[in-house]
């Protein structure tokens, strides 16, 4: 066998290695009546269902407070589909089949009484496995999943498991804490109840198709990876906009801010798969592995720094598209002199081999221009002696920029000469789009993440160690904040990039901004 097969058939048996076979399971969903399950985890699990994803047989049992039959559940639950469901129709052969899996249990989550009701519906079942491989969805409160895994296995429906092959498992949504401490608590109570392989702790952008063609871009391809260092990388941008405001979720963002709700988990769920090192192999630990160990070596920022590298912005009242926003402080539920960030930009060390020396400014925001989320990798310029030296032009330098929404795709940079008898230059684009090359097909993030939950594979779910290497990051720059009103300076007009402090995060370094277009 020569080197180049035996090294595919080792890439293959890696990459099949992360997929197992799919056991019959039973789907608990907590918080059934609520909007997750009606938006996102029905939706998923009807399409899994279209696309015979799903293992045989499966349940799905809903558990909730409000008062309702089966039947009732599974009519609310056609029209949440009808209304979310990102193909819209619904296709009735298959609603019919789906829906006679679905069962619903009325329950208030304190009351022991209904998890013996819970416990009596699961073993009803006939298939064994039904009656064993339990996967307990956590839609709830955060402040309950404690209670709940409390009461899950005081009725014997999870045990803790602690070498492998784990039955049951517990799905938790974010917010996972709301800072360190928090966190630890949240781990320390589920803990007791269940060991970390059968916590699976949902971030959803680790479910959407580019975010995980990042780590295949950089370690499947034999050319990109070897300018991935700081002899090559300039700086590297992530930026994560919404043309969105807070709107109707006042109430959670006053408590969230833009810090706890996207840079905590998603901006830097993103970093770390575009900054890691290489895993061993594909399997959970492995990838999950050099996650922690690149949000480890994000150097910790002293008050100095933080005044220096963060910038934080709320927005006012202004029009995005000729609609008007109104100001943070109007929206509702929100108090009128909130202090609360709704834009942040922060500049990022990376304190390891590779990354030493090369910034990493990351940004999100409420009500920007355009929704879109990229990551842009800037690369050193050319040596400046043949083009454009003479006449004092700045060459462009390369980058390539990783679209992760929407219009997915990777677009490369580079200096094209413009056709003509001048030697006239021009910055071109080499694009690849997702929906030219593999058709419109975009599954949403919750399909990806129930059907791995169901499988039990941990890969695209966050451990326990991430999730608190991540609160400490955050937590270091919110304590700068505390009780500092926001000064004139840090407002930003709804429908612009943030506040002008975000230009000078740059502008100083001698950098500027590349805004994703639409
Ligand atoms: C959620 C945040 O986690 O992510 C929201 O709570 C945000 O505030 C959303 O709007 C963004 O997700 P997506 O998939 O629309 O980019």
């Amino acid at each position: 066998m020569n080197e180049s097969s035996h090294l595919d058939e080792l890439l293959a048996s890696r990459a099949s290695s992360t997929r197992r076979t799919i056991d019959p399971s039973t789907v608990v969903i907590f918080g059934a009546s609520g909007d997750l399950t009606a938006r996102k985890l029905i939706p998923a699990l009807y399409h899994l269902a279209v696309e015979r994803a799903l293992p045989t047989p499966y349940r799905i049992i809903g558990f909730a407070r409000r008062e309702k039959t089966p039947d009732s559940f599974r009519s609310e639950l056609l029209e949440a589909l009808r209304k979310y469901s990102r193909t819209r129709t619904v296709d009735e052969s298959v609603w019919n089949d789906f829906a006679k899996n679905i069962d619903y249990c009325q329950a208030d989550i304190s009351e022991a009484a209904g998890y013996g009701r819970l416990k009596q519906m699961i073993q009803s079942a006939s298939d064994e496995k039904l009656r064993n491989n339990l996967l307990f969805y956590l839609a709830t409160n955060p402040s309950q999943f404690g209670e709940i895994a409390e009461h899950l296995s005081q009725v014997g429906l999870l045990t803790k498991c602690e070498n492998g092959g784990c039955l049951q498992r517990l799905v938790v949504e974010k917010p996972f804490g709301h800072d360190l401490p928090s966190a630890q608590q949240l781990n320390a109570e589920l803990i007791r109840h269940a060991h970390e392989n059968q916590i699976f702790r949902i971030d959803h952008y680790l479910g959407k198709e580019t975010v995980q063609n990042i780590l295949t871009f950089r370690f499947s391809n034999g050319i990109f990876e070897n300018l991935w260092t700081r002899d090559s990388v300039d700086h590297v941008q992530i930026t994560v906009a919404e043309k969105l405001g807070v709107g109707s979720r006042g109430g959670y963002y006053e408590e969230s801010g833009a810090m706890r709700d996207m840079i905590q988990n998603h901006v830097l769920q993103v970093l770390s798969l575009v900054a890691m090192e290489p895993p061993v192999s594909l399997e959970a630990e492995a990838v999950r592995d050099e996650k922690v160990k690149l949000l480890k070596s994000v150097r910790p920022m002293t008050p100095a720094d933080i005044a220096r590298n963060v910038v934080r912005g709320q927005y006012f009242a202004g029009e995005i598209d000729g609609e008007t926003r109104p100001a943070y402080r109007s929206e509702p539920k929100v108090n009128p002199k909130s202090n609360v960030e709704t834009f942040v930009a922060l500049k990022l060390w990376i304190d390891n081999w590779r990354w030493s020396g090369v910034p990493f400014y990351v940004r999100t925001g409420k009500n920007l221009p355009v929704s879109a989320s990229e990551v842009r990798v800037q690369f050193k310029p050319a040596p400046n002696i043949l083009y454009g030296a003479k006449s004092g032009v700045r060459l462009d330098p390369n980058s390539l920029t990783l679209r992760l929404q929407p219009d997915e795709g990777i677009a490369l940079r580079f200096n094209g000469k413009v056709p003509g008898a001048a030697t006239k230059l021009q910055p071109v684009r080499m694009q690849f789009s997702y929906d030219t090359e593999f058709g419109a097909y975009t599954p949403e993030a919750y399909e990806r993440l129930l059907l791995e939950a169901i499988a039990a594979d941990a890969t695209l779910f966050i451990r326990r160690d991430e999730v608190e290497t991540a609160w400490a990051i955050v937590d270091s720059i919110r304590s700068a904040w505390t009780d500092k009103p926001l000064t004139n300076r840090e407002f930003y007009l709804a429908g612009t990039w943030g506040p002008t402090a975000s230009d000078d995060l740059l502008g100083t370094d001698g950098r500027e901004w590349k805004h994703p277009t639409v």
